[in-house]
């Protein structure tokens, strides 16, 4: 029996050799590599995409997430609020600009900010909440708009979701090479609605420069280059494609009843699947049985962030946040990619049917 991977990106981008060799040789003839044609086209594409004025290409979805904060002003002294389930990305961007991340609890069905635990953490130092649209679900932006401070969305997860990047000041995406819309290296993206602050966030890509020989800021040298945007460009005209394949293999596993041996993610219309996250009490002894049948599985977030070495300084201890640290030991994601095939997928079904009937 074949080996089934968690994410087949290559099976992604297959049909587009041609093109894509078409667009590297492209960039070849034209002879610019950094800050060149592709980048400009593509942040226009993609703004219009997402229903933006402004976006801006970045390294990749760290730096993006590091230099909003920069511009906003956010550092030393302020707090910003997020999960402690999410990628270690997310809290560490806020702990490199020398902010204090606020872990806050999340809802246990939708693993995303819960708002009422958010707002009990809101105190004068808080200048930012930062939700996660986690594993492709959006967070709950119109109730966490509410509570007061600025909104920072970490989209990372989510490009092709036609919930994020409204309510927030400022959102961040990633183009790492397993996500929804990725490029074929490192890649990031900061989409914003004003447009003082896009211009401030371009300048501090490029070591805060407008000219190159004035600088401006203490900034940055993170770009999207241009054989990333290039191929950003092709792929953006697929996505709405790729989204729907995603959202089709998700309804697939409910259909196999899946959800009868595991919880599986509830639908809602805005969910783009970039994991198909599932939660069981035998979480290890399915993974095991899994992988003995040569199907991959993911787990995530354990330990989740405020338990991380690097972030022990904070003072958060085991216990602190229960519904995140029993989510990190439950769950676990099953394969998923644009263009899953049923069969694949009944196999999946088949294993777990086979390991979760085995007593935990
Ligand atoms: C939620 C989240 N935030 C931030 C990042 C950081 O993105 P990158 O790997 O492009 O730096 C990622 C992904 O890697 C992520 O999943």
């Amino acid at each position: 029996m074949p080996t089934i991977p968690l994410i087949d990106v290559k099976a992604q981008y297959a049909p587009l050799i041609a093109e894509l060799q078409q667009a590297f040789a492209d960039v070849l003839d034209d002879g610019r590599f950094i800050l060149g044609p592709n980048l400009a086209a593509y942040e226009e594409e993609a703004a219009a995409y997402l229903g933006v004025p402004r976006t801006i290409g970045v390294g990749n979805g760290t730096d993006a997430i590091v230099i909003v904060l920069d511009a906003l002003g956010i550092g030393p002294g302020d707090e910003v609020i997020c999960p402690s389930f999410t990628f270690y990305a997310t809290a560490e961007s806020i702990a490199r600009r020398g902010a204090t991340p606020v872990f806050a609890e999340i809802d246990p069905v939708t693993m995303n900010l819960d708002p009422e635990d958010v707002a009990a953490r809101i105190t004068p130092r808080t200048k930012a909440i930062m939700p996660v649209h986690l594993f492709g679900r959006p967070a709950p932006l119109a109730e966490l708009a509410e509570l007061g401070p600025l909104l920072i969305e970490d989209a990372a997860q989510a490009f092709g979701s036609p919930d994020v990047a409204g309510h927030g000041i400022a959102s961040t995406f990633s183009f790492y090479p397993t996500k929804n819309l990725f490029a074929l290296g490192d890649g990031g993206l900061v989409a914003v609605r004003d447009e003082e602050l896009g211009e401030r966030i371009r300048l501090l890509r490029f070591h805060g420069s407008k000219a190159k020989k004035v600088f401006e800021y203490i900034g940055y040298n993170s770009r999207l280059d241009e054989i990333q945007a290039a191929v950003l460009r092709i792929f953006l005209r697929h996505l709405d494609d790729w989204t729907r394949l995603r959202r089709e293999a998700a309804e697939r596993y409910r259909e196999l009843g899946l959800g009868e041996l595991v919880e599986v993610p509830e639908d809602e219309p805005g969910h783009v699947y970039h994991l198909f996250v599932c939660r069981s009490q035998q979480r290890d002894a399915i993974r095991a049985a899994l992988a003995d049948e040569g199907i991959a599985t993911g787990e995530y977030y354990l330990p989740p962030l405020h338990l991380q070495p690097a972030l022990a300084y904070l003072g958060y201890e085991e216990g602190s946040l229960p519904v995140t640290e029993q989510l990190a030991r439950e769950n676990f994601s099953v394969p998923l990619w644009a263009g899953i095939d049923a069969a694949t997928q009944e196999r999946v079904v088949d294993a777990v049917r086979q390991a979760a009937t085995v007593p935990a």
